[in-house]
């Protein structure tokens, strides 16, 4: 069969063998995944793989994978492969980058995180701060619309201002916060932006130079890669940081973040499914393109299915009086938050599931944010659209909310 060139979602749901049965919306906690990315895994392990180093093919081949994987993410995010740190998981890339980031501050300095973040882009710098005798100063959202303005951020900023810590998108409301015109601001007074592109990068084309992030985080498992996190930045920024490392490991960049032995298996899966995204709808040219170009028209693409399918969800929602939509967001991702009077969370998430349908309920880890939307630490019903939900899908998440509802 010849290469699609444009986004057909039948050919992308034959991919993914999970998608049988039951339609997930749960995307944002964590994306299905297509079978060439479980085959990338095991046949990386099966292949005879040894530590990185020149010598033997197995040495060479743990080697490639990395250099590969690295060079992957680089066109994923249009980054400097040579700045890509790989991670455990983003939690984890955030407090090694906190701690280390830290070391140049002290009493007086300020770090400013945001109420819409997860709870990984704010507890690591809170903590980090707090260490050093750091003052935060938190940017608070609009919990009505769920926007976080440039000027929200602007409010905090000073010439004391070291790190703004900000998200691309946030993991419940979907809210997608002016990254560039935020970038401005931050660098207007000195300091430097780290985003939390988690929620973000499953959903649209990124550049981290045009975003003007100078560290960037996110998480292959979200765009249906295996489970570990990654973190970009410039190699000259990374040259100026040292963080603590066991001696006879690499200090170069950006080996030197990384500590022990890198998960060969997980970063060519993760290769796999930066290949597999480029393949989405890589355009009619397609074939003479670079990976950075098919991965750019492929991300369009799913932005235009997943436009599409949110109106639809927004509409469907919007006709059952019992459903109170949470923020409304005008540049946003396909996630949204919604309450069933009458009903908890919980109830909601257990009556979808009947249906075979995976929409739960909680926080997410956006805690902060649950609380200032005035929902506490229980949270609400998220539905997340991935590249392959289908209106079908949507129709029987809606049709399980209205039977709540009614
Ligand atoms: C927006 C956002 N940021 C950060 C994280 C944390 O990612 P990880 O599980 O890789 O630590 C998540 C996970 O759900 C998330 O949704």
């Amino acid at each position: 069969m010849p290469a699609p060139t444009a986004f057909d979602l039948a050919r992308v749901r034959a991919d993914f063998p999970a998608l049988a049965g039951t339609a997930y919306f749960d995307g944002p906690g964590g994306t299905q995944v297509p079978r060439q990315v479980a085959e990338a895994i095991a046949a990386t392990m099966t292949s005879g793989l040894s530590n990185r180093g020149q010598v033997t093919a197995s040495e060479r081949r743990a080697e490639e994978v990395v250099l590969g994987a690295r060079a992957a993410v680089a066109d994923l995010l249009g980054c400097d492969a040579a700045g890509v740190v790989f991670a455990r998981s983003m939690t984890q890339a955030t407090y090694d980058l906190a701690r280390v980031l830290a070391r140049q501050w002290g009493p007086g300095d300020e770090v400013v995180v945001s109420r819409l973040d997860h709870d990984s882009n704010i507890r690591p710098w809170l903590q980090a701060a707090e260490a050093v005798g750091a003052t935060v100063r938190w940017a608070d959202f609009d919990a009505e619309t769920g926007e976080l303005g440039v000027d929200d951020v602007r409010a905090v900023l000073s010439e004391r201002t070291r790190l703004v810590a900000v998200t691309g998108a946030s993991n419940i409301l979907g809210t997608r916060p002016d990254v560039p015109a935020i970038a401005e601001a931050v660098h207007e007074v000195g300091a430097l932006l780290f985003v939390d592109g988690v929620h973000l990068t499953p959903h649209a084309p990124v550049d981290v130079t045009e975003l003007g992030a100078d560290f960037y985080a996110c998480s292959p498992y979200k765009f249906f890669g295996p489970h570990h996190g990654l973190l970009v930045a410039r190699p000259e920024l990374l040259e100026q940081l040292h963080p603590d490392k066991l001696l006879p490991s690499s200090d170069a960049v950006p080996e030197r973040f990384e500590l022990g032995t890198l998960p060969y298996e997980l970063l060519a899966g993760t290769t796999a499914a930066v290949d597999f995204i480029a393949g989405l709808a890589p355009g009619a040219d397609a074939a003479e393109q670079p990976r950075r170009q098919r991965l750019l028209a492929s991300m369009r693409a799913v932005e235009a299915h997943e436009d599409e399918l949110l109106e639809r969800l927004l509409e469907g929602l919007g006709r059952l009086d019992a459903v109170r939509l949470h923020g409304s967001p005008r540049r946003r991702t396909p996630t949204v938050y919604f309450s069933v009077a009458g009903h908890s969370g919980r109830e909601v998430h257990q009556q979808l599931a009947a249906r075979g349908v995976n929409a739960p309920a909680s926080h997410f880890y956006a805690l902060e944010a649950s609380r200032w939307l005035g929902l506490g630490d229980a949270g609400a019903v998220r539905a997340g659209l991935a590249p392959y939900t289908s209106a079908d899908e949507v129709d029987r998440l809606l049709d399980g909310v209205a039977e709540l509802a009614s």
